[in-house]
């Protein structure tokens, strides 16, 4: 059974194959595409919030022509203490996928091994896969000219500023070495990389492509993207005060801007705070691609679930 829980899950022509795919499926929106999710129930496990994540795949469920169900946490029984092996094992009688986002990713890692349908990383605290395909699917139709979209991407490098431990900061160290990318992260001393994505992107075999600065003017210096991400991620609501002072120097302005490549993006998972990670200037110029990044999450999961759903047969 095939599981999209890392970047790393697809092998280099599987992800030419999503990229490929999420271009077709761009422009035919709103025609017949083939119906590969045909006769199949996907479930939506959320256990936090989504705007994006969720309608994204709800919609790319019922597109493929699949059945969508969402469930919140609080709708099954976990919520009333049982386990996610048996909840696996019961929910896999029943679906051919399931797609979820939750706090530990040790979840993702259990519902896989517990269950016989397919798992797919809808977000935890250590990686969300999904968004960092649809980001790059972005920044490679920008730049591919017609050539290989996966291409496009390599010996680019992306800078990415603020909390540069979260979930976003690990994709991109982990995925940034996959699409052949330099990644520069900035951030204050404490929020420097974490043992546990390091070990990741080691046990991966793909040569590590990041860089770790203080000082944010140095990390964004040639950069063909600019990306930050909220400095309060979900479940980090404790901790706000300090982050957002601690993070302060690392907001992206226009003067940060100015100092990467004259034609640098800015890209933002969102949802954003402006006037914290980032200026309603940055957010609202004519570099920000933030609302195609938000678009090509239905387009790049759409792609993965068909990828996902052939190689399940
Ligand atoms: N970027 C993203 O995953 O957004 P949601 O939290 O709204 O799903
Ligand atoms: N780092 C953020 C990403 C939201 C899409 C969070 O986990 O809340």
């Amino acid at each position: 059974m095939k599981h999209f829980l890392k970047s790393t899950d697809f092998k280099h022509h599987e992800v030419e194959e999503v990229f490929s795919l999420a271009q077709q499926f761009r422009k035919l929106r709103g025609q017949q595409v083939p119906s590969v999710l045909d006769k199949q129930s996907w479930a939506l496990l959320f256990f936090k919030s989504s705007t994006r994540t969720r309608v994204s795949f709800e919609v790319g469920i019922h597109e493929l022509g699949g059945n969508a169900i969402y469930l919140n946490k609080n709708d099954v029984q976990i919520s009333r203490g049982e386990s996610i092996a048996d909840t696996a094992r019961v929910l896999s009688r029943y679906l051919h996928g399931i797609i979820i986002r939750c706090y530990d990713h040790s979840v993702l890692e259990e519902f896989a091994q517990q269950g016989s349908m397919t798992v797919v990383n809808a977000l935890s605290d250590f990686l969300h896969p999904c968004q960092i395909y649809a980001d790059a699917f972005t920044m490679a139709e920008r730049w591919a000219n017609g050539g290989s979209l996966l291409d496009s991407l390599k010996g680019k490098k992306i800078a990415f500023l603020g909390d540069t431990a979260c979930n976003m900061g690990n994709s991109w160290m982990l995925g940034g070495a996959l699409f052949g990318m330099e990644v520069a992260l900035a951030g204050p001393p404490a929020f420097e990389p974490g043992s546990e994505i390091q070990s990741t992107i080691k046990e991966s075999g793909i040569e590590p492509s990041w860089s770790f600065h203080t000082d944010p003017m140095e990390a964004v210096k040639n950069a063909d993207v600019v990306y930050t991400d909220v400095w309060v991620s979900m479940g980090m609501e404790d901790e706000e005060d300090e982050r957002l002072e601690t993070l302060k120097p690392y907001q992206v302005n226009q003067k940060v801007m100015e100092a990467a490549n004259p034609d640098a993006l800015f890209l933002h998972c969102l949802p954003a705070h402006p006037g914290q990670e980032v200026t309603q200037a940055v957010l609202d110029s004519s570099s920000s691609v933030i609302f195609d990044q938000a678009e090509n999450r239905l387009h790049i999961q759409k792609a993965i679930m068909a990828v996902l759903a052939e190689n399940s047969k």
